[in-house]
């Protein structure tokens, strides 16, 4: 697969952009175990021209992440291309378009995936954006508004003839959310009516899926997101599992700490030890999944702001696992789930 000069000679298994998941720190921990591109969260364009600050953090990437796209959204045609210029200017691989937020504060207002109901408008600001801009742009949608509505087909079309390089495509409509089951065949027939790659998302959470969505809708790449959750070695023994037909085991107690510390040690260089820490609350309890006494470690971890603290309270919690394993149940797979981030 190839995105302008970029060239995946094997299908490249993709992080998902994730609003306040994929920050700088989870995106490190998920590259370094295996993923082939990663994205930023969205960032609003309409918070790019202003220079409001919390957008302008999220263009923050490192030479170690790349290949990174940086993705941005918004529904005015000349935001949109300020903005994409001032993301470029941060350096990324891939600028990404997000047509496919179902959220009510964003494709309410007619950005994300209420761009769906606007085809002409999202025409417009596709071909905009792909002209001011040197670098490959890529989109990512949704199958359509709703079930009576799925245009999927005719928007890969139009996209790709405004000259974008890969599309991603979730395999749910906007009214979905993120409820009901994905559906790769409608993926697969958005990728048999376009030239551009075309990349698969949506439920796909072991390595097994990642071979069956590339199976089902012959995509070119997959994308995961909440299957990575605690779970960055999904993209490693996902690749192993492509390339040679062996599933590796999932990984033991002990590296799952070692990467959560990983990930801890990341946030906190990057977000100072307060906003470090609290922001990895959400991801303690995913690093853990399946084990007994979860909530009980968690309601201790979230109150903890330093380092050396939280490390102290996690081998604790494992020294005393060690005596409860002949109960419990084995480490598994993470839960699909969005509740816990
Ligand atoms: C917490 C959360 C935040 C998300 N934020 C974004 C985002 O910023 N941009 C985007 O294109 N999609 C976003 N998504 C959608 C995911 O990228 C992905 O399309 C969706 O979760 C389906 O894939 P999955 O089943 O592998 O999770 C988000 C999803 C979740 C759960």
């Amino acid at each position: 697969m190839r995105i302008g000069d970029l060239n995946f000679d094997k299908t490249p298994v993709v992080l998902a952009p994730m609003e306040d998941v994929t920050d700088l720190a989870f995106r490190l921990v998920c590259k370094r175990r295996g993923a082939d591109i990663v994205y930023t969260e969205f960032v609003s364009s309409e918070g790019l021209i202003r220079d409001i600050r919390e957008a302008v953090a999220k263009l923050k990437i490192l030479d170690e992440e790349r290949p990174i796209g940086i993705q941005i959204y918004g529904n005015r045609v000349a935001s949109m291309v300020q903005a994409a210029k001032i993301a470029e200017a941060a350096g990324p691989d891939i600028l990404d378009i997000n047509y496919g937020c179902p959220s009510k504060h964003v494709a309410g207002s007619g950005a994300g995936s209420g761009l769906l109901k606007t085809p002409e408008l999202m025409e417009e600001i596709t071909r905009a954006v792909v002209n001011a801009v040197n670098i490959p742009v890529t989109a990512k949608t949704r199958l359509g508004w709703c079930d009576s509505e799925i245009t999927i087909v005719e928007i890969a079309k139009m996209l790709e003839s405004c000259g974008i390089q890969a599309l991603t495509i979730h395999g749910r409509t906007r009214t979905q959310k993120f409820k009901g089951q994905a559906n790769w065949d409608l993926i697969g027939a958005a990728k048999a009516a376009v030239k551009i790659p075309v990349i698969g998302n949506g439920d796909v959470v072991s390595p097994e899926d990642v071979l069956r969505m590339l199976q089902v809708a012959k995509v070119d790449g997959v994308m995961i997101g909440r299957g990575s959750y605690g779970n960055p070695w999904i993209f490693e023994r996902s690749k192993h599992y492509l390339q040679t037909g062996e599933l590796l085991p999932f990984p033991s107690l002990e590296e799952r700490v070692e990467v959560l510390l990983e990930h801890l040690d990341l946030s906190i260089q990057l977000k100072g030890e307060r906003r470090g820490t609290l922001e990895m609350g959400k991801h303690y309890g995913n690093y853990f999944h399946g084990l007994r006494n979860v909530k009980y470690l968690k309601a201790h971890l979230r109150d903890l702001r330093s380092f050396g603290e939280i490390k102290a309270t996690i081998l604790r919690f494992i020294a005393d696992y060690d005596n409860w394993q002949e109960t419990s149940s084995e480490p598994s797979e993470p839960e699909f789930s969005t509740a816990s981030v």
